[in-house]
């Protein structure tokens, strides 16, 4: 699925939506440690590498997404990756004071893995570790199947500025149905075509996964900040933390990041 990493690093290394509750987070974590769940090539690390943090960690199913982090990391001492499953993390990211889980990345995890998954989740975070979780049921919000269409005319609000004329040469499709939601994108230009199969997973669910792995959840916001912000998208923005971890710490922070943002209560 994301073993054609040229084709997809090229249209997605300047997606932008997701960076400025990602920076405003950053700000207040202050991380020592960050890790980033499916971290696919590495398109937040121009954000994570302007952080004091010492270590930076991508953990990726992908064999080439991981080669690819680790390039695009150029800083060997400060930066890894690795291949690694959401469902099965090792303990020795157990230190992060951070870890970033972006675009929908639970809709890639089969609904009989999930609890899985979470329970992995869990496991490895310290008492301390903080997520950062974007949601969003269906990509780019879009619940029906849909013909192909161009990135530039549909989504440009969504990459920076002086990137948006090469999404002229990127098309995109959906196939959706009661369980999967499917997304077909090609270079219009080699033809060459991606099929990426993600699953339904309804924010209200996914809430209830979060409760049941003991995890607890503070919500930063329900869309992308301004100027990403033009589709009316409901999304799940949100910081979750072990049960045990203090309720005041994650209101503060909450409140902090939200603060930064300018996002009334
Ligand atoms: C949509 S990309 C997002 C990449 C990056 N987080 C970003 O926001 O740009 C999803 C990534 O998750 C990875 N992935 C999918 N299922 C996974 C799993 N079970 N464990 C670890 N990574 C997974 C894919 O290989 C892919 O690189």
């Amino acid at each position: 699925m994301y073993d054609k990493v040229d084709i997809y690093h090229e249209l997605f290394e300047n997606l932008r939506p997701d960076y400025p509750m990602i920076w405003a987070t950053l700000e207040i974590v202050k991380p020592k440690v960050i890790a980033e769940y499916g971290a696919g090539s590495g398109r937040l690390l121009p954000l994570f590498k302007q952080t004091d943090a010492e270590k930076i960690i991508g953990l990726d199913l992908e064999k080439n997404m991981v080669k690819s982090f680790m390039k695009n990391g150029d800083d060997k001492q400060r930066i890894v990756s690795f291949e690694q499953n959401i469902c099965d993390i090792n303990n020795y990211i157990k230190d992060s004071d951070i870890v970033i889980m972006t675009s929908s990345v639970m809709k890639h995890i089969d609904p009989s893995l999930r609890e899985k998954a979470w329970d992995s989740i869990y496991q490895s975070m310290g008492n301390e570790t903080i997520v950062l979780i974007d949601h969003c049921e269906y990509i780019y919000d879009i619940s029906k199947s849909t013909q192909w269409q161009s990135y530039f005319d549909t989504l440009k609000f969504w990459w920076a500025e002086e990137h948006r004329e090469m999404l002229k040469g990127f098309e995109w499709k959906k196939n959706v149905s009661e369980i999967e939601d499917i997304l077909y994108y090609k270079n219009t230009g080699s033809q060459e075509e991606i099929k990426i199969k993600t699953f339904l997973y309804k924010i209200d669910d996914l809430k209830h996964d979060i409760e049941l792995s003991n995890l607890k959840y503070s919500q930063l916001t329900d869309k992308f900040m301004y100027p990403y912000s033009q589709h009316n998208t409901k999304r799940f923005i949100s910081l979750l933390v072990k049960d045990t971890y203090c309720n005041d710490k994650l209101l503060k922070t909450t409140s902090d990041i939200k603060r930064l943002l300018n996002i009334e209560k």
